[in-house]
């Protein structure tokens, strides 16, 4: 990479914007995306918008039989039918799946039948207040962690069996912060979503990086999309989303790292690590926000109690 190249990602506006994803996908393969996926099933949670939309269409496109796991019915099928009005062989279909609700996942797990060869956890939330689900949790903690836990554990031994992939949309909001279990949970004086969002990307990347270690047999990754114009950026981030409007990512690039791993025969070796724009890169910008083993087990501790509760 030239020094132009190293001062534009070092500057995060021109690296995470449209123009950062182009000048990244100068050195794409092409052929990385001519994979056939016929007979591959495909789990895709939030299908119905954004990236998990866009997801969800890549990989019908390549052959996959795609489900979309949506919490509400009649978005979902829209969805569902935008994508089989696009491809009309596709082989698409829905299930309903609120992922912030442990319940639910359960219900969700039993009632699937049959393989799976790649799940990604795409679901997320960032409210701007703290809320808590019927089960007690922080919403953006059961949203984004809790519920991908336990529906990724749940799956595992599917997965073990295909040599599946767990693909995890994470965000680069991260990078601003240091593993917090007590702000993960909500359990704070004065709550900031935005902070609230960053501590359950942060943990999400760690929790793959342990699952890679434990189950060799399933490729595990995480990623982050840039920034990409989606509803989630408009109507979380408002003045973000403002000032940034002309040069987001559209969601097909902001969702081409997520087809990529889910399909890519590049990833032979490659388990527990954090991608953007199909390479590998740290999950740390700054070395205060790197988390101690302790604080790792902690997490890993936490989140198997709650999930298991
Ligand atoms: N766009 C970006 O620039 C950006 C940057 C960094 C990370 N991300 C991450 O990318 C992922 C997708 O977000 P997006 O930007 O594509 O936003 P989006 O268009 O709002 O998509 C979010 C999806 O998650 C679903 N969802 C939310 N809560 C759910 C729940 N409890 N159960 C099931 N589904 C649920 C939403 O469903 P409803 O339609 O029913 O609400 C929607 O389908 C998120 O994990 C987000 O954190 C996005």
């Amino acid at each position: 990479m030239g020094l132009f190249d190293k001062a534009l990602d070092a500057s995060v506006l021109f690296s995470f914007d449209r123009s950062g994803f182009e000048r990244h996908a100068r050195r794409f393969v092409e052929a990385d995306l001519r994979v056939s996926m016929q007979g591959k099933v495909v789990l895709v949670t939030g299908a119905n918008s954004g990236l998990g939309f866009s997801t969800a269409r890549a990989l019908a496109a390549l052959g996959a039989t795609v489900h979309l796991l949506c919490r509400d019915e009649a978005r979902g099928q829209a969805a569902v039918e935008r994508i089989k009005a696009e491809l009309p062989s596709a082989d698409v279909h829905l299930s309903r799946l609120d992922v912030s609700r442990l319940s639910d996942v359960r219900r969700f797990v039993e009632g699937f039948r049959g393989s799976v060869d790649v799940l990604v956890n795409n679901a997320g939330v960032l409210p701007d207040t703290l809320t808590r689900t019927e089960e007690g949790h922080e919403v953006t903690f059961a949203t984004n962690v809790l519920g991908p836990y336990a529906l990724t554990e749940a799956l595992l031994p599917r997965l073990v069996l295909s040599k599946g992939r767990v693909v995890t949309v994470t965000s680069g909001g991260m990078f601003t912060q240091k593993l917090d279990l007590t702000t993960l949970q909500g359990e704070v004086k004065r709550f900031d979503g935005v902070v609230a969002y960053a501590q359950t990307k942060r943990a999400e990347v760690i929790l793959s990086e342990q699952w890679a270690v434990k189950h060799p047999d399933v490729t595990f990754s995480t990623m982050h999309p840039g920034w990409a114009d989606t509803p989630a950026v408009r109507s979380s981030l408002p003045r973000f989303y403002r000032f940034t409007k002309g040069i987001l990512r559209t969601p097909e690039q902001g969702a081409d790292t997520i087809v990529w791993l889910a399909v890519t025969p590049r990833l032979t070796g490659k388990s527990g690590l954090f991608w953007f724009d199909r390479a590998p890169v740290s999950p740390h910008l700054v070395g205060w926000t790197k988390e101690t083993e302790q604080q790792r087990e902690a997490l890993a501790r936490l989140v198997e109690k709650a999930a298991t509760r």
